[in-house]
Formats: C-alpha cells, structure tokens, sequence
C-alpha cells in the first residue's frame, strides 16, 4: 500500500520540480510572510499543482501545506500529507541551487512514504516505510563514520526569530568538534544528504512537520538514527531533533545536552 502512495508521491514531486525549474530561469517575483520570511511566485506554483494532485487522487486524505492553501482539518482521515512545496526558498530567491520539494505522507503518527526532489540536480530520494531509500533507484545508506572528530555535519537556521534561536552556540561547538559544519538552507536535503551518507549528522530547532517528514523516513530507512535532543522518539514539529548515522548519535547528544547546560535560551531548559 505505501508503495502505491510512494509511487503517487514520486510523480507529484516531480511535476512541481518542473514548475520550480521554470521558475529558476525567470527572475525571482519575491513578497514576504514577515519581516525576512520570503516567498515566491514558484512556492505558490508549486503547492498549487502538489494539492490538485492529491486531491484529485486521494480525495479523502487531509493535506497540510506550509503556504496554507491544503485541507488539513476538512478530513478525519488517518492519512495526512505534509507538503514543503519549495523548501531551500531564500537559496531559490537568490538563484543558489539548494532547494528542493518535500513530500511526507503519515499514517496517525508515523511516516510511510516520503520523498525529496531536488529538481535542479535531478535527485530523487524516496522512502516508503520498511522497504528502504533510494537516491534515483539506488538503494542509499547512511556512513560509517565513527566519531564526531572525523564527521562532516550540517545545520540550519530558522528565517525568522533569529535572535531568539540558540542554535548559533552550537553551531560554534560542533564546528570546532567535526570535520565542519555545513548550513545549506534546506531541511528537508539536509536530512536527504545524511539518508545518502553525506552527511553524518544534522541538528536543528524549531522545525516544522513540513520540513521533515519526508527526510525522517529518508533517514531511517536508510539505517540512521531520528530523535529530539533528548533521545526520546523525534515527534513531527517537535522543538528539537537530531538526526544521525546512528553511530555518532549518542555522542552527538551528550555535547547537545553539555552545550544547552551552558547555554540558557536552550529548549532543554525550559
Ligand atoms: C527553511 C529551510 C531551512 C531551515 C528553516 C526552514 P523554507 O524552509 O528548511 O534550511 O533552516 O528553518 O524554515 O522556508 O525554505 O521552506
Ligand atoms: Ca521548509
Ligand atoms: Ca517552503
């Protein structure tokens, strides 16, 4: 069944990743949610052409998209879609090539299907609960980095309420504990990359069930580990997470939580 789903969701993913395509080549028509919270012409686009579709195939489903144009509480379904119709949109606006569309389908709580397309890349990652993920058919795993010393990680940064968010402290510890820390923009490759084994590990704070429900299940059917900071289960939309090849996870962790003890605004204090 989440194959048939996963097969709907691939097929969407890419008919919105040719809107997005189009729209790269044009110049950006950008208005703001907030004071520096964009939006586009091709976020719009897209989410339009990703609702039409699942409502034409799956009619009783309840769609949450981020622009606010799915309908999320019309339905008493089990079935819920969590659509990022372009995740990466600052990266979008200033014609950098990170971006992609996220499609999550969940069943009560759990994730069954998901996939990420980054259009400009032609990169098609999907997972469907218990049979695995795929980078363009081919099967994906996670690394085999052992330590924190040696890994290359990654992080973002919420657009609004920049100052209210801690993740700067450790942004700066983790990058003097790693290999590096990347900040590329889009949550939802982010967790892609580390489903692929580019990436060993990914934190972030604040992010939204779009963001990320695809990407969990990218994660952990790709042999990775998925958990808020303090080890319990990652729940979508919940404060933190942290996402892991699973061998550096615990280790991860422990620095997260001696971070957050010298660091007041963390969430792991409040
Ligand atoms: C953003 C990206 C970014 C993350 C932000 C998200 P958007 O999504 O995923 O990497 O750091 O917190 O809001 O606004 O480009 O869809
Ligand atoms: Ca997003
Ligand atoms: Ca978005």
């Amino acid at each position: 069944m989440s194959d048939d789903y996963l097969k709907a969701a691939v097929e969407i993913a890419r008919e919105a990743g040719e809107i997005l395509r189009e729209e790269f080549d044009r110049p950006p028509q950008i208005s703001y949610k907030g004071d520096v919270d964009l939006v586009t012409q091709a976020d719009k686009r897209s989410e339009a052409a990703i609702v039409k579709r699942l409502t034409q195939y799956f009619p009783e489903h309840a769609i949450a998209a981020e622009e606010g144009t799915g309908h999320e509480s019309a339905s008493d379904s089990e079935f819920r879609w969590h659509i990022d119709p372009l995740d990466g949109t600052t990266n979008f606006a200033h014609g950098y090539p990170c971006f992609c569309v996220s499609i999550g389908l969940a069943q009560r709580d759990t994730v069954i299907a998901g996939v990420v397309f980054n259009p400009f890349y032609n990169e098609l990652f999907a997972a469907a609960r218990g049979e695995g993920a795929t980078l363009n058919g081919k099967e994906i795993r996670v690394s085999t980095v052992a330590t924190l010393s040696t890994s290359l990680l990654c992080t973002g940064f919420p657009v609004h309420k920049r100052l209210a968010n801690p993740n700067i402290h450790y942004y700066w510890d983790f990058t003097l504990r790693s290999h590096g820390v990347r900040r590329d923009g889009s949550a939802a490759l982010d967790l892609a990359c580390v489903a692929a084994g580019r990436f060993d590990g990914f934190w972030e704070f604040g992010l939204q069930k779009w963001d990320t429900a695809a990407g969990v299940l990218l994660v952990e059917e790709a042999g990775g580990k998925v958990s808020d900071f303090s080890g319990q289960p990652y729940r979508l939309g919940g404060p933190t997470i942290l996402a892991t090849n699973e061998t550096i996870h615990e280790e991860m962790r422990k620095v997260a939580l001696d971070i957050s003890q010298r660091d007041p605004a963390s969430p792991l204090r409040r």
